[in-house]
């Protein structure tokens, strides 16, 4: 007998950063963040979980390779979704209760290269957790055991847009995220992901926050800003007012970068090329006297741009201009297309007065065109990873 549950989850984009663990256990936050849950159509994490009395020992495979299942943060997330289930087995039929003791096996993937250095492990985590939930059948809320595996997982746990308020318990059981408003709130909004080439290994994030919240004095100013910051985008995220909603991203992106150049050592995670992107989308606003496009960065090169739906073809010509790309325009801009009534390289030439940048060929890998999405979803058992035995269909 084997119980098999396949789910997906989606990657999100904070547009108010968390940056800075006070607690790194618990995975508490220093500050609360705000983000955008983006369409798994793109980006989408997707893992089964078995149990079965057949198995000998819990093993997990991540993207064709096996791991070993001893990583902390995996088995604080068991534990914890065991332990929930637990506590409702009195309620719950015998062949639950035998399912906690049987071994697990975990297999799961991502439908983007994890080299594109998106928060993959934000939606693998979502998606384990959300897995694990289905295959127990637990109630209430596990965006809280999703945060043990990754703090930013926590928000993937919910479509649209996001609100993880930082909580003010030692325990951590108010540091929950909670939707704001679904994807479909907000129909016209587009993403852009301009994927950077490049060489250099980045400092991790969760390496990078404690650093900086040691040594950053700015990090102390931030922290204290922030409030007023999440209220601020709330409000913006609710009245679809976009020239906010982009100022307040940009700004805050610029902030967290700040408190990183502020560390001692200073770590530094945007390059030549992500600037050039910073200049073009400022270039860009004021050449329409309007905020039409706005950037934020995580801990690494890539830029993720949010812009409304009609602005779309002009700011991807523009893009195409400034950083010619050296490959075919199908593998250079990938996702959405449909939505490209003509093939961006036709169009007017900017006024090149407001861009006085010029043309850097070949420094984007490719972009990849999205939306906000809904969040983790159960699959059709079709879907699985796993064969009957429980081992994967495919590795690599
Ligand atoms: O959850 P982590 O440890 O991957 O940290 C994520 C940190 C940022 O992506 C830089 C900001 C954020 O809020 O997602």
């Amino acid at each position: 007998m084997m119980h098999c549950v396949t789910c997906s989850a989606p990657v999100n984009i904070a547009v108010v950063k968390y940056w800075g663990k006070n607690d790194e256990t618990l995975i508490l936050p220093a500050n609360s963040s705000v983000s955008v849950t983006l369409h798994q159509d793109q980006l989408q994490a997707q893992t089964s979980v078995a149990v079965s009395h057949h198995f000998e020992k819990d093993r997990i495979w991540l993207n064709g390779k096996e791991q070993c299942i001893n990583n902390p943060r995996i088995q604080n997330v068991i534990r914890e979704i065991k332990r929930r289930a637990r506590k409702r087995k009195v309620s719950s039929r015998d062949t639950d209760t035998e399912k906690l003791n049987w071994k697990i096996h975990i297999c799961s993937k991502n439908n983007f290269p994890t080299a594109a250095g998106l928060a993959s492990s934000a939606a693998g985590y979502a998606c384990l957790v959300y897995a694990l939930k289905c295959l127990y059948d637990i109630d209430g809320d596990i965006s809280a055991i999703a945060r043990c595996g990754s703090g930013s997982a926590c928000r993937s746990i919910h479509g649209g847009f996001v609100v993880w308020n930082k909580g003010e318990e030692n325990d951590g059981t108010d540091s929950i995220a909670r939707q704001i408003q679904p994807h479909t709130h907000w129909p016209d909004l587009r993403v852009l992901i301009l994927v950077v080439n490049e060489q250099k290994k980045h400092t991790g994030s969760t390496e990078g926050m404690q650093i900086t919240m040691k040594t950053s004095e700015l990090l102390q100013g931030r922290i204290r800003c922030v409030p007023d910051k999440v209220e601020k985008i709330n409000q913006a995220i609710n009245d679809r007012d976009f020239q906010t909603f982009a100022e307040i991203t940009m700004k805050d992106s610029n902030q967290m970068h700040a408190c990183c150049l502020d560390t001692y050592p200073p770590i530094s995670y945007l390059t030549d090329v992500s600037r050039r992107i910073i200049q073009l989308v400022h270039h860009f606003n004021r050449s329409c006297q309007q905020t039409k496009v706005a950037y934020t960065f995580d801990a690494g090169p890539n830029a993720c741009l949010f812009l409304l739906k009609k602005d779309v073809q002009r700011f991807l010509h523009l893009v195409k201009q400034f950083f010619p790309p050296t490959t075919e325009e199908k593998d250079f801009i990938r996702g959405k297309t449909e939505e490209l009534t003509e093939t961006v390289s036709n169009g007017n030439e900017e006024d090149r007065s407001y861009f006085p940048l010029d043309p850097v060929a070949d420094s984007l890998k490719y972009i990849i065109y999205t939306m906000p999405g809904p969040g983790p979803q159960e699959l059709p058992p079709d879907q699985s990873l796993l064969d009957k035995d429980g081992l994967p269909k495919t590795l690599s």
